[in-house]
């Protein structure tokens, strides 16, 4: 079975191909969320892993605040990895899944600060 923790490390490198497709996926999201109409946006993200893509851009979008995420992710140490993160910066709730969208509340924890 692969494991999901390892598979994150080569984002540690900022010049390894997989941080590349980070930035990217990040550049999509806050786009994305750039494009939103005024009010609640919910996100859900599957196979979430770490949520290095969710995490890295809702703390410092100006949507932020707007958004409700789910994160769904199998592994409980990458989930957990993930509601550490969002719990110091974020207002996303990873939750452990099956494939399944098991609902988290939103965490209640402030934003970060600059
Ligand atoms: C290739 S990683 C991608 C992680 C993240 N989306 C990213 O791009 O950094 C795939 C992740 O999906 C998770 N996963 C695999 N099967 C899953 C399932 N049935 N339900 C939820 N998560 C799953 C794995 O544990 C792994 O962390």
């Amino acid at each position: 079975m692969k494991d999901w923790v390892a598979w994150h490390a080569a984002y540690d490198d900022p010049s390894s191909p997989l941080s590349a497709r980070l930035r990217v996926v990040r550049a999509h999201l806050s786009a994305a969320l750039d494009a939103a109409p005024p009010g609640p946006v919910r996100l859900l993200s599957l196979c979430a892993g770490q949520g290095r893509d969710v995490l890295g851009v809702l703390p410092a979008h100006p949507r932020g605040p707007d958004v409700s995420a789910v994160l769904v992710e199998y592994d409980p140490r990458n989930a957990a990895l993930a509601r550490a993160v969002a719990a110091h910066g974020a207002r996303c709730g990873p939750a452990p899944g099956r494939g399944q969208a098991d609902r988290a509340p939103a965490a209640p924890a402030p934003r970060a600060g600059p």
